[in-house]
């Protein structure tokens, strides 16, 4: 069949679109019984739930680096059938821009000039998110461990926060979504119905994020011990920077995927 874009759910591309995804968002979505477990894992988190979801209402998905956000996202986002908005690929796509022009991502002063001339898109094509750096895809380069640093790095620049953030909020005011992130409990969608912390020990995410890199074949011959140092190098960056933090809401609901 052909290939669906759905930009922000506004624009539906083709019937067959309509079809299947609008019944789903009139009325309660019920979600019941959901269960995430990694390989290895010792116990399922976020079992034996309920979600009643309305149309418009948002969950937010925190935790910082290799917490299972993304994971949980997904699965939930697909049980749910609305949309996951992955902001972490947006921090990418800035800190991709930098290092392709040269510029450290931590310099604020050629950053914040380089962020204002940055066309930054977000699009949705048949369910998979695809991000857009000044009208080119770039969702497949933006997975390396260069530009992991350099989206954290990227992160605490205010001007860089402040422009991504307005999109985030813009797509999240047009559709019922699931946004995982670091500040997005506590800064980008403060009253967001559904909000879950997502924690597990730097050590499990350690050993998660090697299993990936190792089956992917892209551990680039790091060693547990390097990739646990980056783990908490980027909780670091992430947690202490000025401008609207990893930080758990009040209101969170904590979760541990181990
Ligand atoms: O979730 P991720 O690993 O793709 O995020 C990469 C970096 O982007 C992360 O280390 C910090 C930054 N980031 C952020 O500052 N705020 C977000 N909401 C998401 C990501």
């Amino acid at each position: 069949g052909s290939e669906m874009c759905i930009r922000d759910r506004l624009h539906i591309s083709s019937e067959q679109t309509a079809d299947t995804v609008l019944p789903k968002l009139t009325g309660d979505i019920v979600l019941s019984h959901v269960t995430f477990s990694y390989p290895g894992a010792a116990e399922p988190a976020l079992s034996d739930i309920s979600l009643h979801i309305r149309p418009g209402q948002r969950v937010a998905i925190i935790g910082g680096t290799g917490a299972g956000k993304s994971t949980i996202a997904k699965s939930l986002a697909k049980r749910l059938g609305i949309m996951h908005l992955d902001t972490g690929a947006m921090y990418r796509a800035a800190g991709k821009k930098a290092l392709d022009l040269g510029i450290n991502p931590a310099d604020r002063d050629r950053i914040a000039p380089m962020i204002a001339s940055t066309h930054i898109d977000v699009v949705f094509c048949a369910g998979v998110q695809r991000v857009f750096l000044d009208g080119v895809d770039i969702t497949d380069k933006i997975r390396t461990q260069d530009v992991s640093k350099a989206a954290s790095d990227i992160g605490t620049i205010p001007e860089v926060r402040v422009k991504l953030v307005e999109l985030q909020r813009g797509i999240a005011e047009r559709n019922s979504i699931i946004m995982d992130g670091r500040d997005i409990g506590s800064y980008v969608l403060p009253d967001a119905e559904f909000k879950f912390y997502i924690t597990a020990d730097v050590k499990e995410r350690a050993r998660r994020r090697m299993f990936d890199l190792r089956r992917s074949g892209t551990d680039g011959g790091r060693t547990y011990e390097d990739i646990e140092r980056e783990i908490a190098n980027r909780d670091r960056v992430d947690s202490t920077r000025e401008f609207a933090p990893l930080k758990r809401a009040a209101d969170a609901i904590p979760v541990s995927y181990t």
